[in-house]
């Protein structure tokens, strides 16, 4: 961890200056529920979907609607919107050719969602068709397809729509009802709470000991801990997002201080874009409303895609202009001569000490019903996953 300073601001601003909110409500809404009727109907994909959202309720503030392409050209080649804006994964609607025939500039679309529900109207101001091998290159760092992020982009369609959005209706999450709540709504409760610093922790997996330890560390030095764990598309060997908000509540009721903690769900997709995706859920976090946010090992990495480090060195360049102070976490685990959690910064004894486990190891030893030692996970957390995925 590099950084100690506190941010002690009255608000947090969001990205760009101004919460988005694009939900219309009341007699608008009736209007354009009305009115979408009779415009073409476009069906999302749980992905995009969950892109709609995002944009509607703040999340991706300071964007509106998905990119045109001067916006998706300048994120994907520079980092940054074509105002200058950091901005690192570019936020698209991709659609067949076929599809796109029919649609008109200047028209609005309908869009629904696979459950045939209305969800929000497109105002289509642009079409245009990109390289995939150079978003995949640029984003992704690579072009091989055995990266679930890289294999998204080469089956998506081959256009891209772009334009303001409005949703009528959120996607419900009725499953995680209890911690639903939009960045609006967790700034207030943030405020409620009298909360001035707050970090935010991203995570798509249950939350183990080591991500324990960094969360901890980190609220020793700021208010409050805003548990933000992806709900939204994950890889087919993730554990679901039912059976982590399970383990989430186990863990935080019987580890962390209630008055310092609060779960909130994060209804996005994960692209395992790493380095790129690590500056994107800072952004989205500073949007919620925190002042603080973790980096740790291999954020948002998957295989040997990354180094180590190389989200924490992505993001470093562009701390100063962000404006959420990041928290950069060594690589932690438990040393049985220390008889703690540590890092290598601060653990003197040999790797042999250390207990490791790998996620391949141990989805296999919960899907056989072991426990896990209990220097990885809290047994209560091991318990909720066992039974978890002897159900699914
Ligand atoms: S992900 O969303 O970043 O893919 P994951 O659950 O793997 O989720 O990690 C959540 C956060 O904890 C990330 O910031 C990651 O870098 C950090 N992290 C995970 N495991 C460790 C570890 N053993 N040591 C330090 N940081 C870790």
């Amino acid at each position: 961890m590099v950084s100690t300073t506190q941010k002690t601001k009255e608000t947090i601003k969001s990205h760009g200056g101004e919460l988005i909110n694009r939900q219309v409500k009341g007699q608008e809404r009736e209007q354009l529920i009305e009115e979408a009727q009779s415009f073409p109907k476009l069906t999302l994909n749980p992905w995009s979907l969950s892109d709609l959202e995002l944009i509607a309720i703040g999340g991706f503030s300071p964007l509106t609607g998905f990119l045109g392409e001067k916006d998706y050209v300048s994120v994907v080649e520079n980092v940054r919107l074509e105002n200058g804006l950091v901005w690192s994964i570019p936020i698209t609607l991709p659609v067949t050719e076929e599809e796109a025939n029919n649609f008109e500039i200047g028209s609005s679309i309908a869009l629904y969602g696979e459950d045939d529900h209305l969800y929000g109207v497109l105002n289509l101001e642009e079409k245009y068709t990109y390289d995939k091998s150079k978003e995949a290159q640029n984003v992704y760092g690579t072009t091989d397809v055995d990266h679930p992020g890289v294999k998204r982009v080469y089956e998506k369609g081959n256009v891209y729509l772009a334009g303001p959005i409005q949703l009528v209706d959120r996607p419900k999450h009725d499953e995680f009802s209890d911690f639903h709540l939009d960045p609006s709504e967790t700034r207030e409760l943030f405020k409620e709470l009298g909360w001035k610093t707050v970090v935010g922790f991203q995570t798509r997996n249950p939350v183990h000991r080591a991500h324990e330890y960094i969360q901890k560390i980190a609220l020793e030095s700021v208010d409050g801990l805003l548990l933000n764990p992806l709900v939204g598309e994950t890889k087919s060997d993730d554990i679901s997002a039912e059976i982590r908000m399970e383990s989430y509540q186990v863990i935080l009721k019987h580890y962390y201080p209630e008055e310092r903690t609060r779960l909130v769900i994060y209804p996005a997709a994960m692209r395992y874009a790493g380095p790129r995706e690590a500056i994107l859920h800072a952004l989205v976090r500073k949007n919620y409303g925190c002042t603080h946010f973790i980096v740790g090992r291999d954020h948002a990495g998957v295989g040997d895609y990354y180094g180590t480090y190389d989200a924490q060195e992505l993001i470093a360049q562009y701390e100063d202009e962000i404006d959420i102070q990041i928290f950069k976490f060594e690589h932690a685990f438990f040393c049985t001569v220390c008889e703690n959690m540590t890092t290598a910064k601060t653990c003197p004894h040999d790797k042999s000490k250390h207990v490791h486990l790998s996620g391949t190891k141990v989805r296999e030893k919960l899907r056989n019903g072991e426990q896990l030692p209990k220097e990885f996970s809290r047994p209560e957390v091991a318990d909720v996953l066992i039974k978890g995925l002897k159900q699914n």
